[in-house]
């Protein structure tokens, strides 16, 4: 059997996705469609080198070392086509955890922040939890696809925010964002001196076609005003092992922010992810290149079983991240409706599209990094559902 159609037992592993159906959907057979990790396992190569570190028995503090550091810096210039330099690394537990560091360090209590809505929600607690306030741009969805609202996002700028925290690739409408459109976002950062904080987790988890750009490698003006937050966690399906970096190529701003790291604890990563990390992006390149071909099959089969066998649920147009933006407005339902019937009815475990912004009320965010026999058992009960409503 392909190793991506593996079907895996994951109840009572402590796994957020499975274990937590109850308490996120009332119900034990909800099938989980929801947080973003994957059903399948990490490479074998990642496995082995956890297996072989475990064995060692000892578990003491670690330091990042050259080993891990030169298989990132290459991973970035080859995947990413962007050289960055050794110095320019930070490490951190989450990119959550990061972007709430930056937000203590490089704004200000009562500052505005820009997000591009409907987007990841912890961007918002990232924000307010620190007394900082959420502005929003939000993205404008034409024929299912989603673009930026330039004359909006200027707008907001104009009017005097401190900081953008840029989700790129765009969870939830799944945009890769195109040349051009990062060079304008940058552009209009710099004219108004706004500090960018680009959240580039989905990096990697793009379909075959489409390229991701950090924005920080546009130019020399755009790296010294942006702060890139990256991690093997999504791409790999590390994310319980909690290792990410932080690039950073102005030594002021690397050196503010470090001087926070360092005030909260943050000297080193735990010794199962630092190894995972090496591990992956070493050893990971054709693992991931195939799963990327498994999910664009899967985003084909979601979007044309939903269109064929329903008059109602259309897939936003995604170019990256394993999300699916449905819209379920022609269902006639309010966000409280909508979950339930999801939950309730179709039996199927989605986040809640309002729970991304306002403008996510009539979209369910669904999960398609699954072995093809539960994707197919999560089409077929969201499908009866709908025809039997
Ligand atoms: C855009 C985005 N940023 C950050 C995260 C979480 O990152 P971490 O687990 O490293 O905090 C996610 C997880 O879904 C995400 O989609």
């Amino acid at each position: 059997m392909d190793f991506f159609d593996k079907v895996h037992n994951r109840n009572n592993t402590r796994s957020v996705k499975w274990d937590m159906r109850r308490a996120m959907f009332q119900s034990d057979d909800v099938l989980p469609m929801w947080v973003a990790d994957m059903d399948f396992q990490a490479p074998e190569a990642v496995s082995n080198a956890l297996i072989e570190r475990a064995r060692h028995g000892i578990y003491g503090y670690t330091i990042i070392d050259d080993d891990v550091i030169n298989p990132i810096i290459n991973w970035i210039s080859k995947r990413h086509n962007w050289d960055i330099q050794k110095e320019w690394l930070s490490f951190s537990p989450g990119v959550i955890a990061s972007l709430h560091m930056a937000v203590q360090a490089f704004t200000e209590p009562g500052d505005d922040i820009l997000i591009q809505t409907p987007v990841y929600t912890p961007f918002y607690s990232v924000i307010e939890s620190h007394g900082r306030n959420v502005v929003k741009s939000p993205l404008l969805q034409q024929d299912h696809y989603y673009q930026i609202d330039f004359a909006d996002f200027e707008e907001k700028l104009k009017q005097g925010v401190s900081a953008f925290i840029l989700c790129s690739p765009h969870n939830p409408v799944g945009r890769v964002w195109k040349q051009e459109e990062l060079e304008e976002m940058a552009r209009l950062c710099l004219k108004y001196d706004v500090l960018i904080l680009s959240d580039e987790i989905h990096a990697d988890l793009i379909y075959p076609g489409e390229m991701h750009i950090p924005i920080a490698s546009l130019s020399d003006d755009v790296a010294a005003k942006t702060i890139t937050f990256m991690s093997p966690s999504k791409t790999f399906n590390l994310a319980g092992l909690q290792a990410s970096y932080i690039i950073t190529p102005d030594k002021e701003t690397r050196e503010t922010l470090n001087k926070h790291l360092s005030n909260q604890g943050h000297h080193m990563l735990n010794t199962m992810g630092n190894t995972a990390m090496e591990a992956a992006y070493r050893y990971g390149e054709e693992w991931l290149d195939e799963l990327r071909n498994v999910l664009e099959n899967h985003k084909n089969y979601v979007t044309d079983m939903l269109e064929e066998k329903t008059d109602v649920l259309t897939v936003t147009r995604s170019e990256g991240t394993y999300l699916l933006w449905i819209d379920c407005s022609k269902l006639d339902m309010n966000s409280k409706e909508l979950k339930k019937f999801m939950n309730e009815t179709a039996k199927v475990g989605f986040n809640a599209g309002v729970d991304y912004g306002d403008e996510g009320e009539m979209f369910m965010r669904m999960n398609i990094a699954c072995p093809r026999e539960t994707l197919e058992e999560g089409v077929n009960r969201l499908i009866d559902a709908v025809n039997n409503r």
